[in-house]
């Protein structure tokens, strides 16, 4: 890897929008996603985070599932080292993966370690079922040892995650992969209440009544694929699926604005008012979809355009984390406003 050091071609970072959290801390409305699949190496991943930093990124969403924070800690420390940019301004989200639920402290320590940090600005709960799975597993996988949403023993985890706070190890908490009778549950419940909520979000699935719910309860939502993750592997992929980048009034903003169409689902997820996470380990690419929250905002009307083409397509539907061999994916997500009983 070439030194750390300012690309000419960068965005200046103060002309990237931030979002203040009921918290009061200042998140970047844009962030990088890491995590790279099964088709880029963790080295590649680190090399993007690097050169993501380098043209102006100030906040990076990782996890310790993805396998690569150690990679990503190693550029942490260089770019702090080299003096270019300070801890304070850049933005760093890790997760407990759903193995460690019941050990919520250790998982952040060994996040941090592999980070190589002494605070991380967001911990997030990746999952609210403490479900394992292989990795790469094809999606009719089960563990044996599976379980429903359990909301005592959810409480059990967000306690620990609470205590993060109160040792100083973590600015702010979260969840992910929530529904919204889950989070009334969490919400009753919380000593500390969530400050973002991590959720798939892209123009075909917009999750309007969630995204609402998170916005009048102050919980900052941040978008996952924002792109509809176009090249996810093929085991990820089903046929009633649609393609966000192919979507008629995606491709026609991208021709007025000559972009190309996933920057398009990037800008209109900021003007919505998600935090988009786009992945990408190409520079001209993710420096693209930087650029892109800085200037020609998507008209008013073109913005109404938007609310009707949501298709209600989710793509990470979670089949590998379901508790009996005779559900579908629907019973993850509570689709009736009730929660899935065991
Ligand atoms: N909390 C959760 O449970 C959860 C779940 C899923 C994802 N995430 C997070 O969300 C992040 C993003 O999700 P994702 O990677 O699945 O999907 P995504 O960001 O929607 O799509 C990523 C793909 O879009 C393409 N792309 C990106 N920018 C582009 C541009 N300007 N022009 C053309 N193509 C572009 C790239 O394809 P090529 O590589 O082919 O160029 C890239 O691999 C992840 O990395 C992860 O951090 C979180």
């Amino acid at each position: 890897m070439d030194k750390f050091a300012i690309a000419k071609n960068g965005i200046d970072p103060n002309l990237v929008p931030k979002r203040t959290l009921h918290t009061g801390s200042q998140i970047p409305a844009i962030g990088l996603g890491t995590f790279g699949s099964d088709r880029f190496s963790y080295e590649q991943v680190a090399e993007a985070v690097k050169g993501a930093i380098a043209v102006g990124y100030r906040h990076i969403d990782c996890a310790s599932v993805y396998g690569n924070e150690d990679e990503i800690g190693k550029v942490f420390k260089e770019v702090l080292d080299s003096g270019e940019v300070k801890r304070d301004e850049l933005w760093v989200t890790s997760k407990v993966w759903n193995d460690m639920h019941d050990r919520v402290v250790e998982s952040c320590e060994k996040s941090l370690k592999d980070l190589q940090l002494d605070y991380l600005d967001l911990f997030l709960v990746h999952w609210p079922f403490p479900n394992y799975h292989a990795e790469g597993c094809d999606i009719t996988s089960r563990s044996p040892d599976a379980k429903a949403y359990i909301h005592e023993d959810f409480m059990k985890t967000w306690a620990q995650m609470e205590s993060l706070v109160e040792k100083g190890l973590v600015k702010n908490i979260g969840t992910s992969n929530m529904t919204i009778p889950k989070m009334k549950l969490l919400l009753r419940d919380v000593k500390i209440k969530p400050a973002c909520n991590e959720m798939e979000q892209h123009p075909h699935f917009q999750q309007p009544k969630f995204f609402q719910f998170c916005m009048d309860n102050d919980i900052q939502p941040i978008g996952f694929c924002p792109i509809g993750s176009p090249t996810r592997p093929d085991r990820d992929k089903a046929d009633s699926d649609t393609v966000d980048i192919e979507d008629p009034v995606v491709q026609k903003i991208a021709k007025r604005l000559n972009v190309h169409p996933a920057v398009v689902c990037v800008k209109w997820a900021v003007q919505r008012g998600q935090i988009p996470i786009p992945f990408s380990v190409h520079q001209n690419e993710y420096l693209g979809n930087l650029q892109s929250v800085t200037k020609d905002p998507i008209t008013d009307q073109e913005m109404a355009e938007f609310s009707q083409i949501d298709k209600n397509c989710r793509l990470i539907k979670g089949d590998v984390f379901l508790w009996k061999d005779d559900q579908t994916w629907e019973s993850l997500w509570d689709l009736d406003d009730e929660i899935t009983p065991a």
